[in-house]
């Protein structure tokens, strides 16, 4: 009894964690919304939003491993070489951050330094997968249902 009452203990947990890691797309909205994305840079929601499903499927967790040796951290899979210090390889850490920190369920580290990314030469084309995925293209659907305060 003991014991099987440990593993459903147990086994919620980890589901828990598990979900923990995927934000819903309109609870994403609101926290882009609530750190001034809107229009930041010229960019809309709309267009965070695509990134995020491109880049990570909205898991908040996503570690992806490069070709080159590098790690792309987090929701909008910010890369090791360029933005944060991983301590794995070389990496001019311009956003003065450590690559964990990007995937901070809270978020605010990760939308900080994507701020320092789309600011700079070339904008939200600094995300390949956005040039090809988003740019350009009817983006409207991604607020669909997204009621924010
Ligand atoms: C989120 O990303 C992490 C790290 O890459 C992975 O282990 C996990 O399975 C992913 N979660 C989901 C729900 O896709």
């Amino acid at each position: 009894m003991m014991t099987r009452a440990l593993l459903i203990s147990l086994v919620s947990c980890l589901v828990t964690i598990s979900k923990a890691r995927l934000i819903n797309r309109c609870d994403l909205a609101k926290v882009l919304q609530q750190e001034d994305l809107d229009g930041f840079e010229g960019y809309s929601l709309t267009d965070w939003l695509c990134l995020a499903f491109v880049e990570s499927k909205f898991n908040i967790s996503k570690i992806n491993e490069n070709a080159d040796g590098s790690f792309d951290y987090g929701i909008f899979q910010i890369n090791s070489h360029y933005w944060c210090n991983d301590y794995r390889s070389h990496s001019e850490n311009i956003c003065r951050t450590e690559c964990q920190e990007l995937l901070r369920p809270n978020l605010l580290s990760t939308i900080h330094c994507a701020k320092k990314i789309v600011s700079g030469a070339g904008g939200m084309k600094n995300w390949v997968a956005w040039r090809i995925h988003c740019s350009g293209r009817p983006l409207s659907y991604w607020m669909t249902g997204c009621r924010l305060g």
